[in-house]
Formats: structure tokens, C-alpha cells, sequence
């Protein structure tokens, strides 16, 4: 039987966090409605204590989006009681609310960021989820740059966090900083003792991708035992971002007997959020991004679209339609062959040609395509409609 895992998105607490990509409430309602139609599960709406736009956009979301069973809604708090009261006020319209709160472990976060001792952090951080638990059950605990902090001392703080009742442990590389071996031989460790101490208690990492390995460390974690992936629409986030939604998702998916884990997200659901995320965030989204990018299913190649044409599965691992694309997209440029330039002109509805005309209007086509970077099917329907002209003034 396959492990559920759960898919926490971030896109509008970290993902916010982009320059520039502020949301107003209306717009952070909508994009939480589409995650909710996507099937995560659990959504961080923003910051409260950042702001009070910010309270009122996590509130209405709480109350608009959270108003079901079926999903949790959460939102970050330091690990001190203003902003911990800050989230509760805000997340207790949900149905399902639940405090997330982050104290960092490494020696960089305790000692130069704070200037505290590691025994004068960890007891914050107890004495903070004592606190949260007195208002809500569900209490997440992140122990910030915990993948560049001492493996002991950040065991000890996830155990002291546990039996003062936190109900998910989440491990970030928050600087990007992990590789992915390694950081799933660490997550291998805490989940063995995590499971030890209470099998209950979610597992939960959060990647950034300052080494471009957002995706990889997230997979790696899933392998050796995580249970919750947190991410974001497209990778946005800080700096270079987060782990993009879409890919951990499409991997475990298609990569499905490797991890034997399933998530409860609708795929056909992505391109959509993926589109509503990046014109509501004013962030284009790389055209050679996985998945989610203009080109992530457009082929140019001849070799490659006329394989395609004979096997969709000689060039197509992930199938558009299993993300809400209508299909594959074949290019025509210089280097499309007859197949290619055939099925295009066939789906324009051009199917009685005599094998004679296809190569009269083949050659029309590469002579347009030598002086263009893309031939439309605007063009094809002129080298179509030249052909016959030329032709019928011939045979006139
Ligand atoms: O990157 C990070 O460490 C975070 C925490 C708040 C989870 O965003
Ligand atoms: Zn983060």
C-alpha cells in the first residue's frame, strides 16, 4: 500500500515573499480557492503579525477557503506570544486551523542572529508551543536552518517540541544549502526517532533552491520518510525560492515505483494555479521551467516531432493533459519534417491533399520558415492558399 503524503503550499506566505509579488485579499482568496481545488492540504495564508492587510487576507481566507473539514489553514509566527496570538486570531475561523512557528537551531541562527544560549533558545521554543497548544491542537514547529545546525542539538530541540505537544516537526534547508544524500540521511535519522518517540507526529521539510536543488532535497526527504512536503506554485519564494509544487508532485507521480507514495493533489488542476499564481504575482514564469513552463511540452525538433507522432512516449514523459494542457504543442520551425508539417495542416482541416500538392505546399512552408523563428497556422493556411493559386494559374 502506498504512504499518503501531505502537500502543504506556501505560495502565500514564503511564495509572497518575492519582491514585488504582494497580494491584495481579494487576490489571496482566489489563488487559496484554486489550491483548494488543486487538493493540497494544508495552506499557509501569510504572516499576520507582518501587517494588518496581511491579518485581514489570512482571515478571510480561514473563513472563505477554511470553512471545510478538508483542509487545514495555517500561518507563520515567530516563537513569541504576540505573534503566535496574531495567528490564532486570524486562522480560528477555520474549521481546521492550526499555528505554525519557527525558532532557528543552527549555531549561526542561536548565537549571532539571537545572541542567546542553545539552552535559552530551546526553552523558547517549548515554552512557545506550551503556549500555542493552550489555544489551538494542531501546532507546527520549524526549526529554522535546521540542515546547517549540530544533528544533536537539533534532535534534542524536535523531541523537547514534541512532548510539549507540537503535531508536526518541519526540518527546512532554509539557506538551500543541502544536498540531497545528505540531507535524506538526516531526515532517515529523525524519522527513525521522531517514529520512536511518537508515530503520530508529521515529519515535514521545506527546500529552498539557492543550489538549484529545491526538487531533489524534497524528493530525498520523501525516500528516507518524510511525510509533508511544503512548496509553492511555480518555486516562487525567497531569493531563488522554494520547491515547486508541480515538480515534487509530477516526480512522485511519474516516478511513482521508486517513491510508492501518493499525494491527494488533482494534477489537472496545475496549469491552472500555476497561471492564476503568475498574473496575480506579476511573475512570468520561466518559458524552460518543469512543468509549468511555455515550453514544458512544445517540441521543435523534426527527429523528435516526427518520433512523437509515431509514439507520444518516445519524447513525452509527463502527458499535458494529466496537467490541464489540451496537448502536446509541436513547433514548426526550419527544422520540422513533412510529418510534423502534415499533422499540422490535417488539424487545420486540409486532409484530401494529393501527395503532389503536400510537397508543393512542403516546400512553400521551408521557404517561409528559413526567414522566420516559428511558422503560425496563420502562415500555413497563406502557403496553403498560394499553392493553389500558383498552381491553378499554371494549370489555367
Ligand atoms: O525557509 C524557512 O526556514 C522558512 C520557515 C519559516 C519554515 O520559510
Ligand atoms: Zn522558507
Amino acid at each position: 500500500m502506498s504512504r499518503k503524503i501531505w502537500v502543504f503550499d506556501t505560495t502565500l506566505r514564503d511564495g509572497e515573499q518575492v519582491p514585488g509579488a504582494k497580494l491584495n485579499l481579494y487576490e489571496k482568496v482566489e489563488i487559496a480557492q484554486q489550491l483548494k481545488k488543486l487538493g493540497v492540504d494544508i495552506i499557509e495564508a501569510g504572516f499576520p503579525a507582518s501587517s494588518q492587510g496581511d491579518f485581514d487576507a489570512v482571515k478571510a481566507v480561514a473563513q472563505k477557503v477554511g470553512n471545510t473539514n478538508d483542509i487545514m489553514i495555517t500561518a507563520l509566527a515567530r516563537a513569541v506570544q504576540a505573534d503566535i496570538d496574531s495567528v490564532y486570531n486570524a486562522v480560528k475561523y477555520a474549521e481546521n486551523p492550526m499555528i505554525h512557528m519557527v525558532l532557528g537551531t543552527s549555531d549561526i541562527h542561536v548565537e549571532k542572529k539571537f545572541n542567546k544560549s542553545k539552552d535559552q533558545i530551546l526553552q523558547i521554543g517549548v515554552d512557545a508551543v506550551k503556549y500555542a497548544k493552550t489555544l489551538l491542537p494542531q501546532v507546527q514547529y520549524s526549526t529554522e536552518d535546521a540542515s546547517r545546525s549540530e544533528f544533536e542539538y537539533l534532535w534534542h530541540t524536535i523531541e523537547s517540541v514534541m512532548k510539549a505537544g507540537a503535531t508536526m516537526i518541519n526540518v527546512p534547508d532554509t539557506v538551500g544549502f543541502a544536498e540531497p544524500e545528505e540531507f535524506g540521511a538526516m531526515i532517515y535519522k529523525l524519522n527513525d526517532r521522531m517514529k520512536n518517540l511518537n508515530p503520530d507526529v508529521l515529519l515535514s521539510v521545506h527546500c529552498h533552491n539557492d543550489l538549484g536543488m529545491a526538487t531533489a532535497n524534497t524528493l530525498a526527504a520523501v525516500k528516507n520518510g518524510a511525510d509533508k512536503v511544503e512548496c509553492t506554485i511555480n518555486g516562487i519564494g525567497e531569493r531563488a525560492g522554494n520547491a515547486a509544487l508541480e515538480e515534487v508532485v509530477m516526480a512522485l507521480k511519474t516516478r511513482s515505483s521508486i517513491y510508492n507514495v501518493n499525494t491527494q493533489i488533482n494534477t489537472k488542476e496545475i496549469m491552472n494555479t500555476s497561471r492564476l499564481v503568475s498574473s496575480f504575482m506579476g511573475l512570468d514564469v520561466q518559458v524552460n521551467k518543469a512543468i509549468t513552463g511555455d515550453n514544458a511540452f512544445a517540441h521543435s525538433s523534426g527527429i523528435h516531432q516526427d518520433g512523437l507522432l509515431k509514439s507520444r512516449d518516445a519524447y513525452e514523459i509527463v502527458h499535458p493533459g494529466d496537467v490541464g494542457l489540451d496537448d502536446m504543442e509541436l513547433i514548426l520551425t526550419a527544422r520540422s519534417g513533412r510529418h510534423a508539417v502534415k499533422n499540422a495542416l490535417e488539424k487545420l482541416g486540409f486532409t484530401y491533399m494529393k501527395p503532389e500538392e503536400f510537397e508543393g505546399i512542403f516546400e512553400g512552408f521551408l521557404k517561409l520558415a528559413d526567414l522566420k523563428k516559428e511558422v503560425y497556422d496563420h502562415d500555413l493556411y497563406v502557403i496553403v492558399e498560394s499553392y493553389y493559386e500558383k498552381h491553378d494559374k499554371e494549370n489555367a
